[in-house]
């Protein structure tokens, strides 16, 4: 069999153990993963405590209070604080989730274990790098196409055309989907992933649109389309409730329909 081992450098040691917040029994325990690309230092979990009685109810309410109170060098993304930026996704609990939707008292296990989102490069600590998922998405032209000279206003749309787009407009593009996908993992510098082939979904559906076929041969591809294989984590994983596999049987099914 083969043996796999990771580079010394890249393997997970212990770390600090923080001191917990004196005068309260309220705690929570986190262990988070730290990285940090300038110091040297083997990846490692650091232990903090969160005194409950002086923070939110989420999992991003802790995370702010360790990097405020605690340990200022703690480094995550978040922005809107409501699910709607995309910008906290990171595992939690061993699922891929938005910090500030996950709330403290729904972690199953004795700590909140928090690593960032699999299989992607690591920027430092809780923050990956998504430059590559970022152009998947530029690459499936997430805009409007038209050869029809434009309206003097907007361009029309049916309410029944508008509510195809419901389940899709929605999606806020925090990858998630996309890495908790093993096809993804595998192949995500060939294959676009759950995310993008959402949103390529999402216009090639659009009434308004006039690029479908274009589009179409732009997935025509064994990777960039076909290898999703109907594993279904990224419909688990969306924390909009969103489902990319099935977005992805359907641009399968156009595929399959264009050729007659
Ligand atoms: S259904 Fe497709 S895109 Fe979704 S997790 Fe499975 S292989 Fe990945
Ligand atoms: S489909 Fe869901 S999980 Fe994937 S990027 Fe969009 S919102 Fe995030
Ligand atoms: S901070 Fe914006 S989605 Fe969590």
């Amino acid at each position: 069999m083969v043996q796999l081992t990771l580079p010394k450098n890249s393997q997970l040691v212990a770390g600090k153990v923080w001191p917990k917040p004196a005068g309260t029994n309220r705690l929570t325990e986190y262990r988070i993963y730290r990285w940090n690309p300038d110091d040297g230092v083997n990846p490692h979990v650091d232990t903090y405590y969160v005194d409950r009685d002086d923070c939110g109810p989420m999992v991003l309410d802790g995370l702010i209070y360790i990097k405020n109170k605690i340990d200022p060098t703690l480094t995550f993304r978040r922005s809107c604080r409501e699910g709607i930026c995309g910008s906290c996704a990171m595992n939690i609990d061993g699922t891929n989730t938005l910090a500030c939707l996950k709330s403290m008292d729904d972690v199953s296990a004795k700590s909140v274990n928090v690593y960032p989102l699999p299989h992607m490069p690591v920027v430092k600590d809780l923050v990956p790098d998504l430059t590559q998922f970022y152009a998947q998405h530029a690459s499936v032209e997430p805009w409007l196409h038209t050869e029809t000279p434009a309206p003097e206003r907007e361009w029309r749309q049916g309410r029944g055309d508008r509510e195809k787009l419901d389940g899709l407009y929605e999606c806020i593009l925090c990858a998630c989907c996309s890495t908790s996908c093993p096809s993804y993992w595998w192949n995500g510098d060939r294959y676009l992933g759950p995310a993008a082939l959402l949103q390529a979904y999402r216009w090639l559906i659009d009434s308004r649109d006039e690029a479908t076929g274009d589009r179409l041969d732009d997935l025509e591809d064994p990777f960039r389309l076909y290898r999703c294989h109907t594993i279904m984590n990224c419909a688990k994983a969306c924390p909009k409730g969103l489902n990319p596999a099935k977005a992805i049987a359907e641009i399968k099914k156009m595929m399959v329909e264009r050729q007659f």
